[in-house]
């Protein structure tokens, strides 16, 4: 899989860099296509707190692509992995090792959003394609968007923000926040206070503990002491299962209503048990939608790798259909970057939770469901907000 470049482009990347050049990539790539295969760099985690969200999404990638017996574009794909460890310091080398060293024509990453803002960099540095398949780091389709810095799933800010309607128009009024201290949960924090807030409810309280931490106590027994009327939290993957246990354990859950993203529940409720019954969440995806995209998905998804799909699932799907739109517009040749980022601009992709566009900072344009869990699922119980987008604020495109 990880074959080396030719040497001799070896030497020609190397001396470059030496000199302290800025490194032209174009003839490199343009020597490969298009007769070779299409080259995906997946960065993602396969270890630690969201190994299962990794996995899941290039699950979900790998069958989209096998669904169109193994070629996009008319050209054969081929795939490069680099298990990122959801470690932000170390996500410039990472991303530098695919793009320099593999040669990639697109990476897809990742899922957390500190690692996400190093691969941004790398990418804007060498303009490569980048598709997010998760991470939701409002920067990335914010100030710091770009021409080929495209994303399948969701800006942190939106599923907050669906939650701050729904918690508001329930006349709930004083609310406590918990998350991980980065990116992602401080940004959902912000989108829920500004639905949450704007409609007449008030954050008395933003509690956080670092990422990957699991130690809820403290944080459990002061939200206890303040008794808000409910409670919104952004957890995801292992986390999520020890949180959602642990308030259960502490006797909140039927005292103080807890609602969160949907990730909280999200890949997780085989190991969250009868602690998560009930739990009322925002996302972009849901058990019992309707469409006949999602049932042939699941219906595919689950002969192919023996599991449910997820949101995460989805969006590794997705990413692939976007890939997809760009590389069926230039019939392969990924050297015309103009055109692929325009036809993936324009695309309308026909994904399982439900058809999206692009917003002018290419984020989804989608809607976001309110689903309780029951049993094993995140049943469906109707559209919190319609066709949301990401206000994509300090973008220039
Ligand atoms: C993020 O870091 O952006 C992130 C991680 C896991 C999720 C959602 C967002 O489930």
């Amino acid at each position: 899989m990880h074959r080396r470049p030719p040497p001799m482009l070896t030497l020609t990347v190397a001396a470059a860099l030496a000199w302290g050049t800025a490194v032209s990539y174009a003839p490199l790539a343009r020597a490969q296509a298009p007769s070779g295969k299409i080259k995906v760099g997946f960065m993602l985690p396969y270890t630690g707190t969201y190994a299962a969200l990794g996995t899941a999404i290039e699950n979900g990638f790998r069958l989209y692509v096998h669904e169109q017996g193994g070629r996009l574009g008319g050209r054969e794909v081929e795939y490069f992995k680099v298990d990122d460890e959801s470690d932000p310091a170390k996500a410039p080398e990472n991303a530098s090792r695919l793009v320099k060293r593999d040669q990639v024509d697109v990476v897809v990453g990742t899922v957390h959003s500190g690692v996400q803002m190093g691969i941004v960099k790398v990418v804007k540095e060498t303009n490569t394609l980048l598709i997010i398949p998760n991470a939701g780091v409002d920067e990335a389709t914010g100030p710091l968007c770009g021409p080929n810095i495209f994303r399948s799933s969701f800006s942190n800010w939106q599923p907050g923000y669906a939650m701050g309607q729904v918690v508001a128009s329930r006349g709930l009024k004083r609310v406590v926040t918990l998350t991980w201290k980065y990116a992602a949960g401080e940004q959902s924090v912000k989108g829920f206070k500004e639905a949450f807030e704007s409609r007449g409810g008030k954050v008395v309280k933003e509690l956080s503990l670092p990422f990957p931490n699991v130690e809820f106590q403290a944080q459990i027994t002061e939200i206890a002491s303040l008794k808000p009327d409910a409670v919104f939290v952004f957890f995801a993957g292992g986390g999520a299962v020890k949180f959602v246990r642990d308030w259960a354990a502490a006797g909140l859950k039927d005292k103080i209503p807890l609602f969160a993203s949907g990730f909280l529940t999200d890949g997780t409720l085989e190991a969250q048990g009868a602690a998560a019954q009930g739990l009322e969440t925002t996302l972009h995806y849901a058990d019992g939608l309707t469409n006949a995209r999602d049932k042939a998905f699941r219906l595919e998804y689950a002969k192919a790798y023996k599991l449910q799909p997820d949101v995460y699932a989805v969006q590794g799907y997705d990413a692939a259909q976007l890939l997809a739109a760009g590389a069926t517009a230039v019939k392969g040749d990924m050297t015309r970057k103009a055109d692929v980022y325009k036809a993936m601009e324009a695309a309308r992709v026909d994904s399982p939770r439900g058809a999206f566009t692009l917003s002018r900072a290419h984020n989804p344009v989608q809607d976001f469901y309110l689903r309780k869990v029951d049993g094993r699922e995140n049943k469906v119980g109707g559209v919190a907000v319609r066709a949301l987008a990401d206000p994509a604020r300090g973008c220039r495109l």
